[in-house]
């Protein structure tokens, strides 16, 4: 398959809210495959350029600053500074990172708005909604709590209940309060603009449905389920004090919103960016893609090419890889409960290891559905992979070099079928991984590149040239050769997903070609070449740094009160393993702690068909004196065990809480002592 070609291309990734930092969910998902994508295209010589932001409008930014007492200003001059640098710090190589609040976006935004205006795009529609007279404004949906109708969760927000997750509208809610002032929130009545999403439905169904059925799965299956609904026309207006001004007469304080501007950021940053922008938005031979998260495909697949084709000056996307989501240790990555990898922190905690994250979350990309990111799997990854394939395989060519040849490039003095084969080889892993990134597929765009190591060990398994040194060093010659050639081929195949790392291999073998072009071409580093120092270029990560990393993660969860880990499953039994287990229903008759211990109680328990006497080591639980009369679980059967000279026949099962503490698992008040637990 010979990918389309396009004159330029326009790569945007979601501008994320400067309300909070970044972690790892968002690079999975976003931010790593669209760098891989531009810095590939820019290899190929594409003409290209990446283009994103802060989006600082919205809601939860102006909730964030009134929570700290701050303005929504400063809320984004914190994240966009930190946001900034964090992906600079990964090696996220936008053209401009840009942000929302500057005038030039203000600007643009508004002139689009005013555009559509005025060629009579919108409809203006009166409703009712809520409003708090003390503090005299209205409210967004996030400013009104209440008590949710589905769950009876008294803290639900008026666009959602948390607990339940049931999308809501503030007049769903039971006892409306506002949460600025507290007080109970009022119906008055407010104008909007609307863009008339219906009129444009059969336009989206024929562009979308028709026109890109190459798009994702993921993707082309929810704008389909959206345009299947039927759409609805959308506000794009908001009763706010933080955002655009809406630029039209008796609109006062009515701002635009949040999802009306900032896709409009993207252009805005290129204005920015570049005097020749209009040739990015308006030159149909230009390729647009946004790179975004799965919660962001109505925005850009429906909502932002409406406002583009009403305003009838721009391109459309023409194509939109959205990700699902990454999830952390087998729960949903969560701000507000610290459930999160943040990108600074792993940068303290891993210095220098950008590659290493950049690596695994792509080998492990959200691509087709939710995925599970693991400490396990990232130190894996590492050591199995990058150390063990990757860095194995290039420090061994380097070493020998240095070591039979002082560094030297040695020259080819005769080729075998294998070393041709070999050679041959490369420009097939090449095609495969160009095929797999045009197709936006990274997880196997890298683990086609890898291939490429792979080939390399397996080609210095099987030539050996530190045995044959000893017989044929014109052999050696040869094998060395075209191993460092592999090694060259390496840094311009991985320079994409490992920008880091292969910038330190080009140094390592004092390489400089980086165009892509150059991949599978003779003689990449002649004979005669001298290479420089070397190092080791991966590091195994020991299993302390990822017990750390789990115990950091564990202990933000006991902060939030949450329960330890759980732990983990057990293997599987059959039927008849757990038929053999002799449960019964029993009564304490007696109790007395064991002396000179702090743990142990001692019990004499009624079987109903004997009296057993059982220790078990509730003490720090339970009192001795409340013990008799109470019902509990008997295992019966249990091989008697002497514990403190006190033979103990059984044991008493017990239930974990939350706090750490056991308590009896209890048979109905009515089972009789020895009857069955099935
Ligand atoms: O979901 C988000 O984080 C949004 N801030 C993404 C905006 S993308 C674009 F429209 F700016
Ligand atoms: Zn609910």
């Amino acid at each position: 398959m010979t990918p389309k070609h396009f004159k330029r291309y326009l790569v945007t990734s979601a501008l994320p809210y400067a309300n909070g930092p970044l972690h790892l969910g968002h690079l999975a998902g976003v931010y790593v495959p669209s760098d891989i994508y531009v810095r590939y295209l820019r290899q190929r010589g594409r003409e290209v350029i990446s283009i994103c932001g802060s989006d600082e409008h919205g809601v939860p930014i102006t909730l964030k600053a009134r929570n700290e007492g701050i303005s929504p200003q400063e809320v984004v001059n914190r994240y966009h500074e930190l946001n900034k640098k964090a992906f600079r710090d990964f090696g996220i190589s936008f053209d401009i990172y840009s942000r929302t609040s500057n005038r030039i976006h203000y600007e643009t935004a508004s002139e689009i708005f005013k555009t559509l205006y005025d060629k009579d795009v919108f409809v203006e529609k009166t409703s009712e909604q809520y409003y708090d007279e003390e503090a005299a404004t209205f409210l967004a949906d996030r400013y009104i709590t209440g008590t949710c109708p589905h769950c009876g969760n008294p803290g639900a927000y008026g666009d959602q209940c948390e607990q339940c997750g049931t999308s809501l509208s503030p007049t769903d809610l039971i006892n409306p309060v506002s949460t600025i002032s507290g007080s109970q929130p009022v119906l008055k009545e407010t104008r909007h603009w609307y863009l008339p999403l219906d009129r444009y439905e059969p336009w989206l169904r024929q562009w979308i449905l028709e026109q890109h059925r190459e798009w994702k799965p993921n993707v082309y299956g929810q704008c389909k389920s959206w345009l299947d609904q039927g759409l609805q026309p959308r506000a794009v207006s908001r009763d706010l004090d933080w955002g655009i001004p809406v630029p039209v007469e008796n609109s006062e304080g009515k701002v635009l919103y949040v999802w009306f501007d900032a896709p409009i950021g993207y252009i805005s940053a290129t204005k920015e960016l570049t005097p020749d922008w209009e040739k990015y938005w308006k030159d149909k031979e230009t390729r647009l893609v946004h790179f975004i998260g799965k919660d962001n495909i109505v925005f850009h697949c429906i909502i932002f090419p409406t406002i583009l084709k009403a305003e009838g000056s721009y391109i459309l996307p023409d194509n939109v890889p959205a990700n699902e989501f990454l999830n952390l240790e087998n729960d949903k990555i969560s701000t507000s409960r610290n459930w999160a990898v943040w990108l600074h922190e792993y940068l303290e905690d891993f210095p220098g290891k950008q590659d290493v994250l950049r690596y695994v979350l792509c080998a492990n990309a959200p691509e087709n559905k939710d995925n599970d990111f693991t400490w396990k799997d990232f130190q894996s990854r590492n050591n199995n992979e990058l150390v063990a394939i990757l860095g194995n395989f290039v420090n061994r060519t380097i070493v020998l070099t240095h070591k039979y040849f002082d560094g030297i490039v040695p020259e080819i003095t005769a080729l075998t079928g294998q070393d041709k084969a070999v050679l041959e080889e490369i420009s097939t892993i090449a095609s495969g991984v160009e095929q797999s990134l045009e197709l936006f597929r990274f997880r196997e765009a890298v683990q086609k590149a890898m291939d490429l190591a792979r080939l390399g060990n397996k080609y210095l398994a099987e030539t050996e040239p530190w045995k044959v040194i000893k017989t044929d060093a014109e052999r050696v010659r040869t094998i060395l050769n075209i191993s460092l050639q592999i090694t060259a081929n390496l840094t311009l195949l991985l320079d994409p997903f490992l920008p880091f790392s292969m910038e330190k291999l080009r140094g390592f073998i004092q390489f400089e070609g980086r165009s892509w072009e150059l991949i599978g071409t003779p003689d990449l580093l002649k004979a005669g070449h001298m290479l420089g120092k070397a190092s080791l270029l991966f590091e195994k990560i020991e299993d302390e740094q990822i017990q750390a990393q789990l115990d950091k993660l564990m202990k933000n969860r006991t902060e939030n009160g949450e329960t330890e880990q759980l732990p983990a499953p057990k293997e599987e039994i059959t039927f008849d393993d757990f038929t053999r287990m002799d449960l019964r229903s029993g009564t304490i008759l007696e109790a007395e702690k064991v002396p000179k211990t702090k743990k142990l109680i001692k019990m004499v328990v009624d079987l109903g068909f004997e009296q057993r006497t059982i220790v078990s080591g509730i003490a720090e639980y339970y009192e001795a004196e409340t013990l008799p009369g109470k019902k509990v679980t008997v295992l019966a059967n249990l091989t008697p065990r002497t514990i403190r000279g006190i033979e103990s026949k059984g044991m008493i099962l017990l239930s974990e809480n939350p706090e750490g503490t056991l308590h009896f698992v209890e048979p109905s008040a009515e089972a009789k002592n020895g009857a069955a637990i099935n």
